[in-house]
């Protein structure tokens, strides 16, 4: 607990996403004497925060709808009246999304940062008094000039004495660092906080609102653009990791060694530590790969292409991942997939989240379907229809429904879903997936029956007494018969 008096009375935030959400839920709860106003532009992402069945939260994450329940309504309210959140208050977040643009200058790299400079102009037009602006989206480096520019034609004279009139600004970067499915972990404890900028007040300002809860050694304070920078690098680096441990399974497969045994060895190295070492199908979500492309982008602007080439290698690596998955099942089934049941279990990027943007499951999917199976999706928490959505907007899957009708289905159901399965494949580790009854599933399969286990969770110990046979990543073909 800090000794200082926090003067901040009202925050409001901009984007009420996977972001913006938790982050603002979190800090009400940290901090009950600060109101926190959470806006967005959709009406009905609001409606859903407000919603009195907590289960119908925009966002899943764990221990989320608690906090919601414990604050909302007496410290934290979720509003559309974006104009009155930022006239009252002392500190604006910005959390609106940053996609990779798909159009114009910078296409499939550069960050699309429209939404980043309309919340700009809208606090500049709205905002009273002295408001510090966090960003709090990840964004290219020197977005905040962008931010400083725009706000720059709305501030009045700083010498002007008539307080209701005035207005002057500060812009501070605090990226995020929080994980989708332990976001709120991560923003109770989390390894580090980053507070980018010059203004000695309005860094000690924010400073002040985290040390309600974390420890000041865990607070750095850096410049502007170190701030934006070391967001892009730490995801970029853990993307890195994800696609450098996805090559060396690749090497197991064929050559005998265990992925576990050497992520084990390797990761025993303190220098290498041990996190982030699963091989997977690839990663997902929707930060790794914007991210990258973004660095990817910066790299070429300022003429590094070497640096830029390495970095795009990791996008390259991810890519090939999901393909090599997709082609050793097809392969498995001697290259034809119809009339094939293809059993999917997981669609989320990872587990305990309903997030499926990136998701390796999409594409492994289309490639699936694109080879003639049907696929069966099941997942504890991502919906038919935004499963629907992520496979029917996509080219390979209007190209298929011609020829072939229904080409996936949905199943909540996971007894009913194994019948008839010619294979199953596990795409995201969710926990329900680890103590599967296998001799019980057999039974209901068609043979040859088979099991592709993309996270290795499965110990092949479990498989020995049924006829299934099993692949898993980093270690290849376990029974084949
Ligand atoms: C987004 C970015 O993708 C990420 O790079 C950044 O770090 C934080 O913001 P996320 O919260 O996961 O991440 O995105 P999303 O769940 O799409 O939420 C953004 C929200 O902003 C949406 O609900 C959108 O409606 C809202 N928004 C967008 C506004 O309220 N105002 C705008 O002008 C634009
Ligand atoms: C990431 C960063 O971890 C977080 O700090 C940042 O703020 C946002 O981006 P997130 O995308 O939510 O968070 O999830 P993360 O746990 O990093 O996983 C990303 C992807 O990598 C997932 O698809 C996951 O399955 C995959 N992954 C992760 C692996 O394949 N192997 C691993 O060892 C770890």
């Amino acid at each position: 607990m800090n000794n200082k008096k926090i003067k901040v009375k009202n925050i409001c935030c901009l984007g009420a996403g996977y972001v913006g959400g938790p982050t603002m839920v979190v800090l009400a709860e940290k901090c009950p004497q600060i109101n926190v106003f959470v806006t967005d532009i959709d009406k009905k992402k609001i409606e859903r925060w407000n919603s009195k069945q907590f289960e119908n939260l925009p966002v899943y994450e764990p221990g989320l709808s608690d906090l919601v329940k414990k604050c909302r309504n007496k410290n934290l309210f979720f509003t559309t009246d974006i104009q009155n959140a930022i006239q009252n208050s002392d500190i604006v977040f910005i959390s609106v999304n940053t996609p990779t643009k798909t159009q114009g200058h910078g296409a499939g790299y550069a960050s699309d940062l429209k939404w980043v400079e309309s919340s700009a102009r809208i606090v500049g037009q709205f905002a009273k008094g002295h408001t510090i602006i966090v960003e709090k989206s990840t964004v290219p480096v020197r977005t905040a000039e962008l931010i400083q520019k725009i706000i720059n034609h709305y501030k009045t004279d700083e010498l002007l004495t008539d307080i209701n009139n005035k207005k002057t600004f500060s812009v501070l970067s605090s990226p995020e660092f929080l994980a989708e499915g332990t976001a709120i972990k991560d923003l109770e404890f989390p390894d580090r906080v980053l507070i980018g900028g010059d203004d000695n007040d309005a860094l000690d300002t924010l400073s002040l609102i985290y040390q309600e809860w974390i420890p000041i050694k865990k607070i750095f304070r850096t410049n502007l653009w170190s701030s934006e920078l070391s967001k892009l690098t730490a995801n970029a680096f853990l993307a890195q990791r994800i696609s450098s441990i996805n090559a060396i399974s690749s090497l197991c497969e064929p050559s005998g060694a265990d992925i576990k045994e050497v992520s084990k060895a390797i990761g025993a190295d303190s220098r290498i530590g041990g996190k982030f070492l699963q091989a997977g199908p690839g990663f997902g979500g929707s930060c790794f790969q914007k991210d990258l492309l973004n660095l990817i982008y910066l790299c070429r602007f300022y003429n590094l292409d070497s640096a830029a080439d390495y970095w795009e290698q990791v996008i390259k690596l991810n890519e090939w991942q999901k393909k090599r998955i997709s082609k050793i099942i097809i392969e498995a089934f001697f290259g034809t997939l119809s009339s094939k049941k293809i059993v999917l279990l997981g669609y989320s990027f990872k587990p305990n989240t309903n997030d499926i943007r990136e998701s390796p499951a999409i594409s492994i999917a289309l490639q699936l379907i694109e080879n003639g199976a049907t696929v069966f999706i099941h997942d504890p928490k991502v919906s038919e229809s935004q499963i629907r959505n992520s496979i029917e907007i996509e080219e390979t899957y209007q190209k298929t429904k011609n020829s072939i009708n229904d080409n996936w289905s949905y199943e909540k159901d996971l007894e009913k879903i194994v019948v008839d399965a010619d294979a199953i494949v596990i795409v995201t580790e969710w926990e329900e997936y680890f103590n599967l009854n296998w001799r019980g599933i057999n039974k209901l399969m068609r043979r040859p029956s088979w099991l592709f286990d993309t996270r290795g969770i499965v110990n092949a110990k479990e498989l020995e007494e049924t006829k299934i046979n099993f692949w898993q990543v980093g270690k290849g073909f376990l029974k084949k018969e």
